[in-house]
């Protein structure tokens, strides 16, 4: 008689970020979906059971009925949407959680505006924790943006690159952006332009026109051998101080020495004082981290100085400073206004332009 298939279960777009991940290394040292006695801790003290930092829970959750199906120590197969295999899970535990407190831990609120614990709190109340592991017709990506850490590490080898600043980001790349990235590559050899391209808020530019974005800024305003861009797929939390150090540990997986930190950092809203995502990392040992992170203050255009600065080099008053929200350039764009170049590059404001609706 043949063996029984593995019983499946469909994984959201979320959950098949974090299992690329887990995949290709970025999540290292994690080799699965956390245990609850590693979800305790990295809720309770931003480190594993083992003591190695890590600051996200990264779990499986399923909903009630889901879960009375499913037995501790069975194999699950984790399909997508379409029904593709796209790994295993080994269900080491079931168990209950606390979805407030993970909040109120992780997001520093229980508020459901907040889009990271909105997500939370529509997720099943069961989380499943074991390894993974993957056939390979089912190990392979989705997206040929992704450039995978042992992918990118061969590339910084090649390149010549002992030190190299990784620069996440959920938006276009404006000046400020390019203000904090240039200096970063003053002092290291490389810079790693890594997007995060998995499921962000409707208020974020969609990821394909952002890559446009940067398209054109890399083309016009870097040198080519200095740059690398690859995609990031995870899914944004928007948990502000926790996520940039989770950022940080990802992006050394992916082969950065260094890690750039400015202004509210993965934060949304008012939720997060603008230096709290810096001011965390002093909770960790840098040894430990693997990875140093170079903070920036907040960066502006000013037009006393013409040129970019930031409290620490500018001496002139707030009224000469350049600075729009993410919020107010989308509302310009829609008025079919184009952001001024002190605040975007020209190239960069024309993909912008054409891609709400303006020649
Ligand atoms: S994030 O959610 O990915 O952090 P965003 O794409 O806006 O959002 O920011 C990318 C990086 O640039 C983050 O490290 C952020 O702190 C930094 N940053 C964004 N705007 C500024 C600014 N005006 N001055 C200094 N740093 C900034």
């Amino acid at each position: 008689m043949a063996a029984a298939a593995a019983p499946a279960l469909q994984l959201s777009a979320r959950q098949l970020a974090d299992l690329e991940l887990l995949r290709v290394g970025g999540y290292a040292p994690l080799t699965g979906f956390m245990t609850e006695p590693e979800y305790r801790a990295v809720l309770r003290g931003m480190h594993l059971p083992d003591g190695q930092p890590w600051p996200l829970p990264i779990t499986l959750a399923v909903d009630d009925a889901q879960a009375a199906e499913l037995r501790e120590g069975e194999r699950l197969a984790l399909v997508d949407a379409a029904g593709a295999p796209r790994g295993n899970l080994h269900v080491l535990q079931k168990y209950r959680y606390a979805k407030r407190d993970e909040a109120r831990a992780v997001y520093r609120t229980d508020d459901e505006a907040h889009p990271g614990v909105a997500a939370l709190y529509a997720q099943g109340g069961t989380l499943l924790g074991g390894p993974v592991s993957f056939e390979s017709a089912s190990a392979q990506a989705d997206d040929p943006r992704h450039l995978t850490p042992a992918h990118l590490r061969a590339r910084f080898q090649t390149l010549g690159w002992r030190s190299v600043v990784g620069f996440q980001t959920r938006n276009p790349i404006h000046r400020a952006h390019e203000y904090i990235q240039k200096a970063a590559l003053e002092i290291v050899d490389g810079l790693l332009v890594h997007p995060l391209v998995g499921v962000t808020s409707d208020d974020d530019v969609p990821a394909e026109v952002r890559w446009r974005c940067y398209r054109a800024l890399l083309d016009g305003y870097f040198p080519r051998n200095r740059v690398v861009l690859a995609a990031l797929p995870a899914a944004m939390r928007y948990a502000g101080p926790r996520e940039a150090v989770f950022h940080a540990l990802v992006r050394r997986n992916y082969g950065c020495t260094h890690f750039i930190v400015g202004r509210d950092h993965a934060g949304v809203g008012n939720y997060y004082g603008t230096y709290d995502a810096q001011r965390i990392f002093a909770e960790f040992d840098p040894a430990a981290l693997g990875i140093t992170p170079l903070f920036f203050e907040h960066a502006f255009w000013c037009t006393a100085c013409a040129g970019m600065g930031t409290a620490k080099t500018c001496p002139h008053d707030a009224d000469q400073h350049v600075f729009l929200s993410g919020t107010r350039v989308r509302a310009m764009l829609r008025q079919g206004q184009r952001p001024p170049a002190e605040f975007t590059r020209p190239e960069v404001a024309d993909v912008l332009a054409a891609a709400y609706g303006q020649d």
